[in-house]
């Protein structure tokens, strides 16, 4: 009972104590112990640098993912505060997930959005800018230019490549499987027949191909060294260790790989023949693909790998 009662004293005391120099500490003291002060512009900087791969201007027919200010306008619904605002945006893209979706009609037009690793302090920060943002600022129109970019890590560049390739190509299978049934959809998931044109691969003049151990089209056999690095991600799958990306730089020169692994939707293409791809699909392949190898998948393998190289611009 006694130690309680000294610890409340010594708490009161405390409090008291923190209370005081807070009130008599000046106000310049106090900025430098929290964080600096929110830019909107860098905040800006940041969001079109990372988000506007997908979330940037785009000819309706052409997007990979609603356009920001689309997004700004369902999350504002509602009379929505800015803690608010921010909270919600942030939990959602910390880990996207059907359930905390407030536009679902995206998810099937698009795809979910994936999970990209950001920090919390850059995810909210981008929230806070989203929100700031006017209606009709010229920023949502910003393309991201290769000046911006120059502030990314090549982990990032590269991470972002391969994420909005990705979503890409699951915009255009998803809609293709809907509209013309799995048999139509079955061209629809090369990726060299995407327009990567005018995508960050311009941007940093990179060089992004998919390559798997067990390729369906030969033209899209691993080399040694992607082997190599898809044995790497297998074990990593294996004993259940977070997917993280391989990157090797050398001389000005990047080389990224990231995995690329399956899911349900996959398998009626690359699962088990006759159980999971229909005979009618089986045939069709058969007659495109001579020697594929890419049959018998489950969920959650390594079917092949994102295989990105560029060369860094030297910083002026
Ligand atoms: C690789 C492509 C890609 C990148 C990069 C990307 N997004 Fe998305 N995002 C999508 C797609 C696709 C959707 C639509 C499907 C969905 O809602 O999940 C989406 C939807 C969203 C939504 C609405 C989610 C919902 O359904 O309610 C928010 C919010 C969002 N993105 C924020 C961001 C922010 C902030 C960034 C940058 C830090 C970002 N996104 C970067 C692809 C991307
Ligand atoms: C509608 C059928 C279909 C579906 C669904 C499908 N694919 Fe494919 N996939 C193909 C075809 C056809 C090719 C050969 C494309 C080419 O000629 O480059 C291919 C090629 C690939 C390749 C390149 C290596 C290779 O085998 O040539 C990867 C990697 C791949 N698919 C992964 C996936 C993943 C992951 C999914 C699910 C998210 C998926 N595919 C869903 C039909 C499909």
């Amino acid at each position: 009972m006694r130690q309680v009662n000294i610890m409340m004293r010594i708490f009161v005391l405390l409090a008291i104590a923190i209370g005081f120099s807070q009130c008599s500490s000046t106000k310049k003291e106090k900025s430098t112990s929290e964080a600096p002060a929110f830019n909107l512009e860098e905040a800006q900087n940041l969001m079109t640098t990372n988000c506007f791969a997908c979330h940037g201007p785009a000819e309706p027919g052409k997007r990979i993912a609603p356009p920001m200010a689309n997004v700004r306008m369902h999350y504002l619904e509602g009379d929505i505060s800015r803690e608010d605002f921010v909270k919600h945006v942030s939990t959602f893209v910390t880990q996207p997930a059907v359930e905390k979706s407030k536009m679902p009609g995206a998810i099937e037009k698009f795809n979910l959005m994936p999970a990209m690793g950001f920090s919390e302090e850059m995810i909210s920060k981008i929230a806070l800018a989203i929100y700031e943002t006017p209606e009709d600022s010229p920023i949502w129109n910003r393309f991201p230019s290769a000046h911006e970019d120059q502030d990314q890590t090549p982990l990032e560049k590269g991470r972002q490549m391969a994420l909005s390739t990705k979503t890409q190509l699951g915009k255009n299978l998803m809609g293709a499987i809907k509209s013309k049934g799995t048999l139509g959809a079955v061209k629809f998931c090369n990726v060299r027949a995407l327009p990567l044109t005018d995508s960050m691969a311009t941007v940093h003049n990179a060089a992004i191909t998919r390559v798997s151990d067990k390729p369906r089209n030969s033209g899209n056999q691993a080399n040694q060294t992607e082997l190599k690095h898809i044995e790497t991600f297998k074990q990593m799958v294996a004993t259940g260790m977070e997917m993280k990306p391989i990157m090797e730089e050398a001389n000005g020169k990047v080389d990224f790989y990231m995995p690329i692994l399956t899911n349900n939707m996959c398998l009626q293409c690359h699962g088990a023949p006759e159980e999971q791809i229909l005979p009618t699909t089986i045939a069709r392949l058969d007659s495109l693909y001579p020697g594929d190898k890419a049959r018998g998948y489950g969920e959650n393998e390594v079917r092949g790998i994102w295989s990105i190289h560029w060369e860094e611009e030297t910083a002026p």
